[in-house]
């Protein structure tokens, strides 16, 4: 079997790659969500040599556990796509791109029609038509979504179905190591682990990010275990622009697992509230009134920290959501029913308590709304990817609407950037050691100094702890994720710190308001010895 057999489709076995000849792909893909997926879908339809490499199995990532829905102004409904781009510029905090707003929340009604083609199934509604629930921040009920709380779930299948169907080659258990140019600065392959920890070079004329989040640098997170900042690592070491980095999102409503819960933790979606649910205190005062217009359905930086006020108000580490009057719980939210059975809570009877925690990293990799990153052949989507969608806080099921259109936007970007371009020269494998913190000890100073609510003080702690982190060579996943931890976790301080102000999901205890001259994206890259620098622009306003 030769690397030709495989980018043709005939086989999906790693071995057969990394055993294959120097062939080069057109676009190797990193991750298998809703955007890495879209992407390597639409690359070969476009006629393109893709293949698809993922740490752990085909899906695994944080698209198959998205809750809430798909956010659309779909045709024929009384929402319109400007409702819908005033209620995402709002959620913003001032820091969207309205230009890319526009772009890719119109694009909305078409990817999704698109996967609906692809065999997607969505809820429907009395009159056939897909079911909209309401979410935080949106003034219209817009979020589409399947197998009632199962829309990431949903997705997944039939993407990738669509991709077993096709024969795209993808290779599972491969871990990214290096983002490889040639002397001129362009992409010209990948370097990558094999499943038995051989490394390998697949070479490539462009490569595309599309690894998720980073919600692994926190105790407590919803994304699952992979969620390791693998892809903005690659692309800060291949020195890609990134931005928007201090803007971590932490959903209001997650199940409180007790003292001390860690890692993966189940999420209570948005549409619980959006469908009549109220947060409460322990005392049973309601937590949002007077805080925003929009109450429990403000926009979720707004709703994450008056939660963690009055937490800190009620001397207790959780709310209350009470979804007592709800009918019908266990059929419209099944995914949170079971969680909620299994911590023994029946939220037909029992308010939920919850919790907020880690959950979508509204910054990254610099792209356009195409996907195209500040280096030649290297692209990101999805999560990975700053398009300026969200600014300093995204609205609520804006991310898969993003994956679908960027991803498959990112493709027909790779067929146009290829064609008549010559190809890279040799990859150069530069293999550097990195940087690897502890991860429980990183998770906890992140957990303590860059959650909600940040001051100057702990988050040169933090960085203290990063740079001391030993320097190691990358030999196995572990090692490939504690590397992109410590080195998204540094590049996150370094714009963490110098936002001197309060905005969106970055609340800053010591300086707690919106700074005019704050109203623009922080960008950050690596110096030539690894560590973040704010670039020039950024530095100057930080004066
Ligand atoms: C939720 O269902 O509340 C989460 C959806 C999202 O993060 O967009």
């Amino acid at each position: 079997m030769t690397t030709e057999d495989l980018l043709a489709g005939s086989s999906s076995r790693a071995e057969d790659l990394l055993a294959g000849s120097s062939s080069r792909a057109d676009l190797v893909v990193v991750g298998t969500g809703v955007a890495g997926l879209s992407a390597a879908l639409r690359a070969r339809e476009l006629g393109l040599r893709v293949v698809v490499v993922t740490k752990a199995g085909l899906g695994d990532g944080s698209t198959r556990w998205a809750q809430g829905g798909v956010a659309v102004a779909l045709p024929g409904t009384a929402d319109s796509v400007a409702a819908h781009v005033a209620d995402t510029v709002a959620a913003g905090a001032g820091l969207c791109d309205e230009a890319v707003v526009r772009e890719l929340v119109g694009g909305g009604p078409a990817a999704v029609a698109a996967l609906r083609q692809r065999g997607a199934v969505f809820d429907a509604g009395p009159d056939g038509a897909p079911a909209r629930t309401r979410e935080g921040g949106h003034t219209a009920f817009r979020v589409i979504h399947a197998g009632g709380d199962a829309t990431g779930a949903e997705v997944l299948r039939a993407l990738a179905a669509a991709a077993v169907a096709g024969g795209l080659p993808v290779l599972e258990r491969v871990v990214a190591t290096e983002v490889l140019c040639d002397d001129a600065g362009a992409v010209a392959g990948l370097a990558v682990l094999g499943a038995d920890g051989e490394p390998a070079v697949l070479p490539a004329r462009a490569v595309l990010l599309a690894t998720g989040g980073l919600g692994q640098l926190y105790a407590a997170t919803t994304n699952p275990d992979v969620a390791t900042g693998d892809g903005l690592a690659l692309a800060l070491r291949a020195g890609a622009a990134a931005a928007d980095l201090e803007f971590v999102q932490f959903h209001p409503t997650v199940l409180h697992g007790g003292p001390g819960a860690r890692g993966r933790r189940p999420l209570v979606t948005e549409a619980v509230r959006g469908e009549g649910a109220v947060l409460v205190d322990v005392a049973g005062v309601p937590v949002t009134a007077g805080v925003h217009p929009l109450g429990d359905l403000a926009p979720r930086d707004v709703v994450a920290a008056a939660i963690t006020r009055r937490m800190a108000a009620t001397g207790t580490d959780h709310v209350l959501l009470d979804a007592t009057g709800l009918a019908g719980f266990a059929a419209r939210f099944p995914t949170v029913w079971a969680a909620c059975a299994a911590a023994g809570i029946d939220p037909a009877t029992d308010p939920v308590p919850v919790t907020p925690a880690a959950h979508y990293h509204c910054g990254g990799v610099v792209t356009d709304s195409s996907g195209r990153s500040t280096v030649p052949g290297l692209y990101a989507a999805g999560e990975v990817a700053r398009t300026g969608l969200h600014g300093a806080n995204r609205l609520a099921s804006n991310s898969l609407l993003e994956g679908l259109v960027v991803g498959a936007a990112a493709a027909t970007a790779v067929a146009r950037d290829l064609a008549g371009a010559s190809p890279p020269g040799t990859a150069r494998v530069i293999g550097a050691p990195q940087p690897m913190a502890d991860r429980d000890a990183l998770q906890q100073v992140m957990s303590t100094h860059a959650g909600i609510g940040r001051h100057a003080r702990g988050l040169d702690a933090a960085a203290a702890l990063l740079l001391a982190a030993p320097q190691r060579q990358v030999r196995s996943v572990a090692d490939a994720e504690d590397a992109a931890l410590t080195t998204v976790a540094a590049a996150l301080l370094c714009a963490a710190s110098a936002r001197t102000e309060t905005r969106g999901c970055h609340v800053r205890t010591d300086h707690p308001h919106h700074r005019q001259r704050w109203r623009r994206s922080i960008t950050v890259r690596l110096d030539v010895a690894g560590r973040p620098v704010l670039d020039e622009h950024a530095a100057a306003g930080a004066a």
